[in-house]
């Protein structure tokens, strides 16, 4: 049995985006994945999680943004921590998201992220990175990457277990600066989780197959564009990985369209950028927003044209991020 920090620890994780994305489970209850991932870590994007095993307590309690959450899925997770350390402790935990939750913004990456990190380390446990990432992952899959900073690759893995479904880091941030432009097209929780959205494009639709047959390719280019730092390379494989699962998700039934029509416009305008001979690719999760990617002396640019578009509300600018770690 381990010794839980009664004070309770604080944790920061960055949001991350995939540039090579992962859509669908091989396993539904470890939550691994069918596809293998690459993705890079925000700097302006992040969660701050505090958690406190306290002995007083008969239930967990959550609180996100200052509000009460409904515990199920946090519960859960740290039942996980709980079987590690030994303890069958409750604990309170509270999060804070510096950007808006739920609307395509990987809140649950740089969420569970967090949570993994602070509520280890508060039940006592002290994990590597790499048992941290296999943690993160049961919470949520995208999370496993946001315990590490820069480029970071999640390998599907092949093992029942789940021990080998883990990210690793390509490069560190420093090693390769690039500028995030995030155009915000609705402040809004999004219609259907990711979960949901995976199950039924497994289910449904027609393209699943060819989409995880065709994932090592997209994933072997990405690492070789990567290493080279060939930002056009890494580029064209970003965005069609971004349209392919969208294209994916279009296929399923009912069809999920994320897209809004200020997420079609930004898209034009990157496009037209492009033409006009700027460097820079889009990217997109499940939900409205429209990620840019660019080299930094571009970001003044992209920033200024995205801002123009009609239906865009807002942008934030990033770079690559650190990553996980404790704070107080
Ligand atoms: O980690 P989840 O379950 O929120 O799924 C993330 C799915 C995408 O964001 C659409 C793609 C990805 O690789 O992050």
């Amino acid at each position: 049995m381990s010794h839980p920090n009664a004070a309770g620890v604080t944790a920061r994780a960055h949001s991350n985006i995939a540039l090579i994305k992962y859509w669908g489970k091989r396993d539904a209850r470890l939550n691994l994945p069918a596809v293998g991932s690459i993705s890079i870590t925000l700097d302006a994007l992040y969660t701050d999680t505090r958690v406190a095993f306290l002995p007083g307590l008969d239930a967990d309690r959550v609180d996100i943004g200052g509000r009460r959450a409904d515990t199920t899925r946090f519960s859960r997770f740290l039942d996980l921590v709980r079987t590690e350390a030994g303890i069958d402790t409750r604990a309170r935990i509270e999060s804070w998201n510096n950007f808006p939750t739920g609307a395509g913004l990987a809140s649950s990456a740089s969420g569970f992220a967090a949570l993994a990190v602070a509520a280890t380390r508060a039940a006592g446990l002290t994990l590597e990175p790499r048992a941290l990432s296999v943690l993160a992952r049961q919470g949520s899959g995208s999370a496993a990457r946001s315990i590490f900073g820069g480029f970071v690759e999640m390998r599907r893995g092949t093992r029942d277990d789940g021990l080998d479904a883990a990210a690793t880091p390509l490069l560190e941030a420093a090693e390769w600066p690039l500028t995030v432009i995030v155009a915000i097209t609705e402040h809004g929780a999004k219609a259907l989780d990711s979960t949901a959205g995976m199950t039924g494009s497994a289910e449904t639709s027609d393209f699943y197959q060819a989409w995880v047959d065709h994932a090592e390719p997209d994933l072997a280019a990405m690492r070789e564009a990567i290493a080279a730092r060939d930002f056009e390379a890494m580029g064209e494989l970003a965005e069609h990985s971004c349209l392919k699962l969208h294209g994916l998700m279009l296929s399923t039934r009912p069809g999920q369209i994320y897209w809004n029509a200020a997420t079609v416009a930004a898209m034009h305008a990157v496009r037209a950028l492009r033409a006009d001979g700027v460097p820079v690719y889009f990217t997109i999760d499940a939900g409205p927003q429209v990620k840019a990617l660019c080299p930094p002396a571009h970001a003044e640019t992209v920033a200024a044209a995205l801002e123009h578009v009609p239906g865009v509300l807002e942008t934030r600018r990033s770079v690559l991020g650190p990553d996980a770690h404790c704070h107080d």
